[in-house]
């Protein structure tokens, strides 16, 4: 199994992404962190809670900083909607986070850890950058980064900039430059994702508890996506995930990468050299395709291992 820490600002996609994650015989979950993103800390914490108990995981769980590195926070309730995570009515957390910070948690899975762990950040890269800032020694206990992050042909925020990345430029640009592997699952890729109304049907008539919330969520997603002539939710963060467990659905490319953290118009953009004019090695695995029905079918398998009805 790989060990991995779950990091993100749920969140819709956040929640499928981890519904996915908690499903796959593949993966050990050793942490769930929380990062302002998507909603304030507080929103996003009491989300993950409200996930965890939903899908019942009982990983360790701790609350990220308030805000990114350097700037203000930026939240995406026209997305998310006002709680973060609109939709269906989910249970109430049964347990609370620990008393320790996000990245004091994954600091002491990775100290603990045997061999290495895989970080999968679904949300602004705030934690993962303070984690490198706070403990430079643990970065040989990452074996590499998934993310869900950036877009190296456009924007989602901006012209230039995807949210995650746009939300802290400065962490982005720490992550991009720490040369631990990366993952990167950009807008290029995760635009392909689309699960389409009709799949959200068949995740719906799967009728167990986490399905039915699933497919609501997607409904309530698809609501931003549809009104921008989208034709099924991009369901971004899913994609992170499936790089680590069907990896042969993805085209992958390796690219050198840099996160512009200036400009009048470009801040917060992933700046791919695609066609190599510099020699830089690359320092990500860039996610540029998907095969669509493998990845809605990996969906449907995990919402359909939560209880047959
Ligand atoms: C990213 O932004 C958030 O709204 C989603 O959860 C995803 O992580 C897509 O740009
Ligand atoms: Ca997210």
């Amino acid at each position: 199994k790989i060990p991995i820490i779950l990091d993100g600002d749920p969140g819709h996609d956040d929640a499928i992404a981890w519904m996915l994650a908690n499903a796959s015989p593949l993966l050990d979950i050793r942490a769930v962190t929380s990062v302002c993103g998507n909603q304030t800390i507080e929103k996003t914490t009491y989300n993950a809670l409200r996930i965890m108990t939903l899908i019942g995981l009982r990983a360790p769980m701790a609350r990220g900083r308030t805000g990114p590195l350097v700037s203000e926070p930026i939240v995406a309730p026209t997305v998310h909607g006002k709680s973060g995570l609109d939709g269906p009515d989910l249970p109430e957390p049964a347990f609370e986070p620990l008393e320790m910070s996000a990245v004091e948690l994954m600091a002491k899975v990775l100290s603990e850890s045997a061999e290495p762990v895989t970080l999968v950040p679904t949300g602004p890269l705030t934690n993962v950058a303070a984690l490198l800032l706070a403990h430079p020694e643990l970065k040989s206990k990452i074996r590499e980064i998934s993310l869900m992050g950036g877009g190296i042909h456009h924007g989602n925020w901006t012209p230039a900039a995807e949210f995650n990345i746009l939300v802290d430029p400065e962490a982005a640009d720490l992550v991009f430059r720490s040369g631990i592997p990366i993952i990167m699952a950009g807008l290029d890729v995760t635009e392909q994702a689309l699960v389409f109304p009709e799949d959200f049907e068949r995740i719906r008539a799967l009728g167990n508890p986490v399905a039915t919330v699933v497919a609501e969520w997607l409904d309530f997603f698809y609501g931003f996506h549809r009104a921008k002539g989208y034709p099924g939710a991009p369901v971004h963060d899913a994609v992170a995930v499936a790089a680590l467990i069907a990896p042969e659905i993805l085209t992958i490319e390796e690219l050198y990468v840099e996160v512009e953290t200036q400009g009048d118009y470009c801040r917060g953009a992933t700046v791919a050299d695609y066609y190599r004019l510099h020699d830089h090695k690359p320092n990500a695995r860039v996610i540029l395709g998907i095969d669509r029905a493998a990845f809605v079918d990996l969906l449907a398998e995990a919402a359909k291992s939560y209880g047959e009805v």
